[in-house]
């Protein structure tokens, strides 16, 4: 009954649902978006194409294609009460804070007889919340900056328009370099959907309430922003600046090896692939594409040692850690000229169609529905409450 993939019974017992949107093999570093292969998907289609495919179940039509991408362009605005909700944050508020706050908010605006149970009511939410997620990011990075707001426009692609909203300003054209375009629309692609990730699971669980589906994606952009998560590839830069120099690496290593030290290598290590992450193999060909042109960083010839050095240590390779989807995606973001701060909010643009994906699929099949989780308790035994005066 699980369609073309055969699990072991152990496995069965551990899954939180059922699900038909992404398929992923952690032994054999495979990824499947509705059946297909990442390599291939980032290869040859464009974020908005997998968005319609992760949100429909197949690949557009070329019409379908040019309708959907009308439609979210036509979607990119925000309510201007809105960007009063900036008005309330102070200048120095991390992006991801804001994020959460005024994604939140967008279920003030759309709940007028939203019926979650009506199939367009869940599409119409669906394309708003890709559409004015770019929005939403830029208006945050404009308010960190305090510079004014720049509306989308709709003549631009998908990232296009991300990139003008962040980098334009009224006092003059600002070019879109066609390099940062692609790459930004691949590392969508990359980030678009991953199974039963820790936000995507809390969205399921914030939907299965029948919650507002605003407030559902809400609470997968603040799960999203732990350093764990979503925020890792913020952390990796940090990281990397704190080595500093490739002399630096082995102390590094011998820390994250150090049961008693906290330090972790970030970027390396994922709970479901104990292969390489098929989208870092991607990730890091994009980045070599990126400082081609941008000028390389430095940063990029201490990941490779870093990834170098880590690979031959027993200690990860007994524990299977490879560098995951975020060790090399902050290094290309910050050759864009993106700020480390708005690095998990461009996560968090690329997730959501995934997240809204699977939001989709469970009101629409209760059966899909994560279930109230359980527990084993560990606590006291059962006891009468002794009176204060004997405490
Ligand atoms: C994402 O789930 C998803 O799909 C997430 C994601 C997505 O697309 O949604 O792929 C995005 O979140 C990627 C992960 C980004 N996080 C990081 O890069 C942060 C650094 N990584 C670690 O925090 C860690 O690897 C986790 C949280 C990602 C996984 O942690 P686990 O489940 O504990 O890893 P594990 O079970 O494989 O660990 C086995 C051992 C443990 O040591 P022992 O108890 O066996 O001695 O490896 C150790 C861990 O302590 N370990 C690390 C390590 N990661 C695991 N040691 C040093 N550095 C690391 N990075």
């Amino acid at each position: 009954e699980f369609g073309y993939f055969t699990y072991d019974p152990g496995f069965v017992s551990t899954a939180s649902c059922k699900s038909a949107i992404t398929y992923l093999n952690g032994d054999k570093g495979d990824l499947l978006y509705r059946g297909y292969p990442i390599e291939q998907l980032a290869e040859q289609c464009s974020h908005l194409e997998v968005s319609y495919l992760l949100l429909n179940g197949e690949l557009p039509t070329a019409e379908q294609l040019k309708t959907f991408e009308y439609t979210i362009s036509h979607h990119t605005l925000i309510k201007d009460n809105l960007l009063k909700f900036f008005d309330g944050f102070n200048h120095d508020a991390h992006p991801m804070a804001m994020m959460t706050g005024v994604v939140g908010s967008l279920a003030g605006f759309y709940h007028d007889n939203l019926n979650i149970l009506d199939p367009d009511h869940r599409k119409i939410t669906a394309h708003r919340l890709i559409a004015k997620m770019p929005t939403i990011a830029a208006a945050c990075y404009k308010h960190n900056i305090q510079q004014p707001f720049i509306y989308p426009r709709n003549d631009l692609s998908y990232c296009g328009n991300l990139l003008h909203m962040m980098f334009a300003t009224p006092c003059e054209e600002y070019e879109i370099d066609p390099v940062a375009e692609k790459a930004m629309d691949v590392l969508f692609i990359l980030h678009a959907d991953h199974e039963q990730n820790a936000s995507t699971s809390t969205v399921r669980l914030a939907g299965s309430s029948d919650a507002n589906p605003y407030a559902a994606i809400a609470a997968g952009i603040a799960c999203l922003w732990g350093p764990a998560h979503g925020g890792a590839n913020e952390a990796v830069l940090r990281m990397l600046d704190q080595i500093g120099d490739v002399s630096n690496i082995e102390k590094f290593v011998a820390k994250a090896k150090d049961k008693n030290d906290s330090f972790k290598l970030m970027g390396f290590g994922h709970r479901v692939y104990k292969n390489f992450d098929p989208r870092a193999k991607i990730i890091k060909t994009i980045c070599h594409d990126v400082l081609a042109k941008y000028g390389n960083d430095p940063r990029m010839e201490l990941a490779m040692r870093l990834e170098e050095i880590a690979l031959q240590d027993e200690y990860f390779i007994e524990r299977k850690l490879y560098p995951n989807v975020d060790f090399y995606s902050g290094i290309i973001y910050k050759a864009l000229g993106i700020p480390v701060e708005m690095f998990t909010p461009m996560f968090a643009i690329a997730r959501t169609v995934g997240w809204i994906s699977h939001w989709m699929e469970m009101i629409a099949d209760p059966a899909k529905k994560i279930g109230r989780p359980r527990q084993l308790y560990i606590g006291a035994a059962k006891r009468d409450v002794p009176a204060i005066s004997t405490r």
